[in-house]
């Protein structure tokens, strides 16, 4: 059984798919933490409710960003993860925190990568007139939101489509990719090798993994 900590700044419903998934033993791990830099993030409400040790860290009690990093990559290790899971963590990372982890951390992006990295994805996709959208799971890098794609889910956009549809639309296809991802990853099918990502011994394509 793999070991998971994963990182919210918010809601947690990624963190919420992924509670339910080690639940339901689609993913062959359990949820060892949660960390947020927001201490009244519903997501560490969603963690205690599963039982799992829910953690907040203040920025604002640390001098700078390579402090705050620094403790709290003490307080991860201290769980020893396998994978470390952003899931909604709005915060730049320090170098020092994407080495530890490299290759043993992803993040779920709102938008199909490298399209609309950053913020306002949603936003972007309406105002370009784009009649697709999507979200995106990826291997974590110095690059933000620039490391490999492991797997890419697409959703229409409709004209006249206000934020909150598209960003529903694109949440309902996360809760189902992010759980998926990391259960390749509890069973060792997953790494990140020569700045690619990599499935059952085959290196993925820019876009990730190609259904069918
Ligand atoms: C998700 O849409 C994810 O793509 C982005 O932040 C959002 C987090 O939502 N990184 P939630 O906190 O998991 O509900």
């Amino acid at each position: 059984m793999k070991r998971l900590v994963v990182l919210v700044s918010g809601q947690g419903s990624n963190l919420q798919a992924i509670l339910d998934a080690c639940r339901q033993g689609r993913i062959h791990g359990s949820v060892a933490a949660v960390f947020s830099n927001k201490a009244d993030a519903y997501g560490l409400t969603r963690a205690r409710e599963a039982g799992v040790p829910a953690h907040a860290l203040a920025a604002a009690q640390f001098a700078d960003r390579d402090a705050f990093d620094r403790q709290l990559m003490l307080e991860i290790d201290a769980y020893a993860p396998d994978l470390v899971i952003l899931a909604g963590y709005m915060r730049i990372l320090s170098a020092d925190f994407v080495a530890r982890y490299a290759g043993r951390m992803l993040n779920i992006h709102p938008s199909l990568l490298p399209k609309y990295p950053g913020l306002h994805t949603h936003r972007q996709a309406i105002e370009n007139g784009d009649e697709e959208h999507g979200t995106s799971v990826h291997f974590v890098t110095e690059e933000l939101d620039g490391g490999p794609v492991i797997l890419q889910a697409k959703v229409p956009v409709f004209s006249g489509d206000t934020i909150d549809e598209v960003a529903a639309r694109v949440q309902h296809q996360e809760h189902a990719i992010y759980p998926l991802v990391v259960g390749w990853f509890a069973d060792g099918r997953l790494k990140m090798q020569d700045g690619a990502a990599w499935l059952d011994g085959e290196q993925l394509p820019p876009e990730g993994y190609a259904w069918g």
